[in-house]
């Protein structure tokens, strides 16, 4: 059986993340013998991702960034999404937004294809992501692709659940990001599909889902809202490490990862 290795790494959270997973990602790539890196990069600078930072996460490791619900909150990222199929903000929003929502890559000995989805639960609104799943693993480019992840983007474990079940059989892992707290539910499911609702984030141990503790406390206690300020400190690397049979496209194996610094 000819082995194909992922890594997918939670959302990574300000200068403390970038920098962690930057220090970290060459070294683990070799040490887990890793083909291939997906980074969900959509909170490099808590809301959104610049151009500067997309281009360390490529140069250190990523073969593909993705984004979320603020893909766009860095206004000069939008002309870099322009043509690349490297960088993906969800598929399901819509069309009027700049760059791709899917991409294929062909490494020689397999095809890869990434589809980046975001949840509708507590969500801005989006097109239905399991219809609009249903409808890319038509797309022949897509359906020739030996590998296929998924990335659903959302912030109810019971959707990314559902979307497991759903593509089932049918890709080869669907992983959840967004809401930057690890679950302990990855598992391959029985048609052979990897699933995990949330891989968890890169950035700060100490924070609340990567932002400065003491703000989000004074929000939560009613002050009025603040500026989401990165919090520092020593950094975690969280994510999930997915190997895949590259003859059937299923997985063999899924599991979580984590590194405190
Ligand atoms: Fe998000």
């Amino acid at each position: 059986m000819a082995e194909f290795r992922v890594l997918a790494l939670g959302d990574v959270c300000g200068d403390c993340g970038i920098d962690f997973v930057c220090s970290r990602l060459p070294e683990l790539r070799r040490e887990l013998s890793i083909d291939f890196c997906v980074v969900n990069g959509e909170n490099s600078s808590m809301l959104g991702i610049t151009p500067s930072q997309a281009d360390t996460l490529f140069s250190h490791g990523a073969n593909v960034v993705t984004l979320g619900n603020h893909a766009f909150a860095r206004r000069e990222i939008t002309s870099y999404l322009e043509g690349r199929q490297d960088i993906l903000r969800p598929a399901n929003i819509s069309p009027v937004n700049a760059g791709f929502g899917w991409g294929v890559y062909d490494l020689g000995r397999v095809s890869v294809a990434v589809i980046a989805l975001i949840g509708r639960i507590s969500m801005d609104p989006a097109e239905n992501p399991f219809l609009l799943a249903e409808k890319l693993l038509e797309e022949p480019k897509i359906a020739q692709c030996a590998i296929k992840l998924v990335e659903l983007h959302a912030e109810a474990t019971s959707e990314k659940t559902a979307m497991g079940y759903f593509l089932d059989g049918r890709v080869t892992v669907v992983w959840g990001t967004h809401t930057h707290v690890q679950t302990s539910d990855a598992r391959v499911l029985p048609e052979g599909t990897g699933t995990v609702c949330d891989i968890g984030m890169c950035g700060a141990q100490y924070s609340v889902i990567g932002s400065n503790a003491e703000a989000a406390v004074r929000m939560f206690l009613g002050h009025p809202r603040e500026k989401f300020v990165a919090a520092e400190g020593k950094a975690k690397l969280e994510g999930a490490v997915i190997t895949a049979d590259t003859a059937s496209g299923k997985c063999v194996s899924i599991e979580t990862i984590r590194i405190n610094e």
